[in-house]
């Protein structure tokens, strides 16, 4: 655990332009830096960087974030990495929280790494020396070239196999990897026996887990490493880190189901592939895929189990989805894979399938479409169910605009009522922000209060309870005033949004961030606070005075009681 000062120390240390440059030329631009956004392609510059407010905001895709999830996102490191990379690069150590008692350890111990490049070492050692194992792997087609590039190994039968790759088999490393299994009385043997081996890369290349298959026929056909302090299966992607480059280059990448897809792609010169471990795709892994290409087409097996994947992979892209960039689905034919289908049809015919690939759109409406009968008024009505909560979660405004069209299209209403059914605001507002209620202070009001609140958080101490409690009925305000008051001394921008990375409130204060860019070093946050306090009150009053005036109601002022009246009198303001 490392202590939340640090954080917020490593942030005022650090300057976010010095982190920036060392991989991407920022050109100052105004009050800030601006470069072709590394996230993205791009040929004007939409990235933009405050060394005041020490934050990144990309206007094209959206990226933001600090200096640490820069690195993150740059480097493709956890937060502890990116954490422990921008120490060192200040030359301070980072220190850890001591555990509560009972709490578990999870530092990773480096050897584990270190074990982990032995057993590949291992393996790959083993598979030149089993003529069985060379052989089923040239019966699929694949090259010794290939083999290596994914440092594809072979485990052989024996039970202690990697008794020799740790000074003693009873080494604990063994167990916490997954590569050995301790059974009852403390008996161990190798998870992996007779299997192919397929290493899973972390985006830095290290080994962090394996795929194993079985030769020919058997069950289980695949065995993967379980869930280790090294590996987390829903954050990672096999054959990434190889095919990183060729993802950058073609600005497409392709999500498979297999390990075998991945390698017989690559082999066939489709180097932008990569696969789920097993797992659904998750949304950590949209994001991750959107930020690294503009198109992502997820090409799932032609039978029902890849069905069921593809509706999955929608469901988690849509919170995710970026207008501009493109997700598409590829159905294969139904006896095919990615592997069998390159390897018979070969590689143009791939590519073209890719390019014919139906975009997520198309997949939504065809689903939803043949779900119910449109012909029935029933059925229509089963429609608009059906695509709300899909169509409500999605927050790129336009392509949401454009389905909420489409699905009134079908449904035979037009887009306001559809809009007005689903409770979403007029004029393309994000659908995921809660509709105002009646007579609260306006949205926008709140809005500029959050921002001001962000560009200078001291602004905390001068907020009145009385507007606190108005920003109640906006969530985010709530939570920021909770947390700044929990705060003790002065707080940056950076460590504020750093602390809400995250959190639901995070779309809402990078909205906030892009706003502030364009406030330059001299904005005088402090007349544009009290203006918006000024407003916020009015507004309190008006609502209160308006509320006692529909109380009375033509019945004079007997309706209301003595402390009333008086309040009355107070909130009564002429013209
Ligand atoms: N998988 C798994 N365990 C299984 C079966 C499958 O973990 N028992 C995962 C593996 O990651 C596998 C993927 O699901 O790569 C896809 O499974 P499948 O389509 O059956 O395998 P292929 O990759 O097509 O393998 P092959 O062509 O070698 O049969
Ligand atoms: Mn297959």
């Amino acid at each position: 655990m490392i202590p939340k000062s640090f954080i917020q120390d490593l942030l005022n240390r650090l300057d976010i332009v010095d982190v920036i440059e060392r991989y991407v030329p920022l050109k100052k631009a105004g009050a800030n830096y601006a470069a072709c956004c590394p996230f993205h392609s791009e040929k004007s510059p939409s990235f933009t960087v405050s060394q005041s407010k020490q934050f990144y905001h990309c206007f094209g895709c959206g990226a933001h974030g600090t200096a640490i999830g820069f690195v993150m996102e740059h480097a493709g490191m956890g937060f502890v990495d990116a954490v422990e990379e921008l120490a060192r690069s200040i030359g301070v150590p980072v220190p850890r929280e001591a555990l509560a008692p009972g709490q578990v350890h999870q530092k990773i111990a480096p050897d584990l790494y270190e074990v982990m490049q032995a057993a590949t070492r291992y393996y790959r050692e083993q598979l030149k020396q089993s003529p069985r194992a060379i052989d089923y792997l040239k019966r699929r087609g694949l090259n010794g070239e290939i083999a290596a590039r994914f440092g594809i190994g072979y485990a052989p039968e024996a039970w202690q196999n990697l008794n020799g790759i740790t000074s003693s088999y009873q080494d604990s490393s063994l167990v916490e990897t997954g590569l050995v299994i301790e059974g009852e009385a403390g008996k161990r043997y190798d998870r992996f026996r007779d299997r192919i081996m397929f290493p899973i890369v972390n985006a830095r290349g290290q080994v962090i887990g394996f795929g194993g298959r079985i030769l020919d026929s058997g069950e289980p056909k695949y065995l993967n490493s379980p869930e280790t302090v090294l590996f987390e299966k829903g954050h990672e992607l096999y054959g990434l880190f190889q095919a990183q480059k060729a993802i950058r280059n073609n600005q497409q990448v392709v999500v498979v189901e297999g390990y075998m897809d991945v390698v017989a792609l690559a082999q066939h010169g489709v180097g932008y592939a990569v696969a789920t471990l097993g797992t659904a795709t998750t949304a950590y892994h949209v994001q991750k895929l959107l930020r690294l290409a503009d198109q992502v087409v997820f090409c799932f097996d032609g039978d029902a189990a890849g069905q069921r994947a593809a509706w999955r992979a929608l469901e988690n892209s849509l919170p995710h989805l970026v207008d501009g960039k493109r997700i598409s689905f590829l159905f294969l034919p139904k006896e095919h894979d990615p592997d069998s289908y390159i390897r018979e049809n070969g590689t143009e015919s791939f590519e073209q399938l890719l390019h014919e690939s139906l975009p997520l759109s198309g997949y939504l409406l065809r689903e939803l479409s043949a779900q119910v009968d449109l012909r029935t008024q029933e059925g229509r009505s089963n429609l608009l169910e059906h695509a709300k909560p899909l169509l409500m979660a999605i927050t790129a405004p336009t392509m949401a605009l454009l389905l909420r069209k489409e699905v009134a299209a079908l449904a035979g209403i037009t887009q306001l009522e559809l809009e007005a059914l689903y409770g979403v605001k007029a004029m393309g507002a994000a659908p995921r922000r809660a509709t105002q209620k009646a007579g609260r202070p306006a949205a926008s009001n709140l809005r500029v209060l959050l921002r001001c609140l962000l560009f200078k958080p001291d602004l905390i101490r001068e907020l009145p309870q009385e507007i606190a409690d108005e920003g109640a009925d906006s969530e985010a305000i709530e939570a920021l005033s909770a947390w700044l008051l929990a705060q003790d001394g002065e707080v940056s921008s950076a460590v504020l949004i750093q602390s809400f990375q995250g959190t639901a409130h995070e779309p809402l204060f990078a909205a906030e961030q892009a706003e502030i860019m364009q406030w330059g070093e001299t904005f005088d946050v402090d007349a544009e606070f009290q203006g918006v306090l000024a407003k916020l009150r009015e507004e309190t009053r008006k609502r209160k005075f308006e509320a006692l005036n529909a109380r009375i109601a033509g019945k004079e002022l007997k309706a209301l009681t003595e402390q009333e009246r008086l309040l009355y009198s107070q909130l009564y303001k002429p013209g």
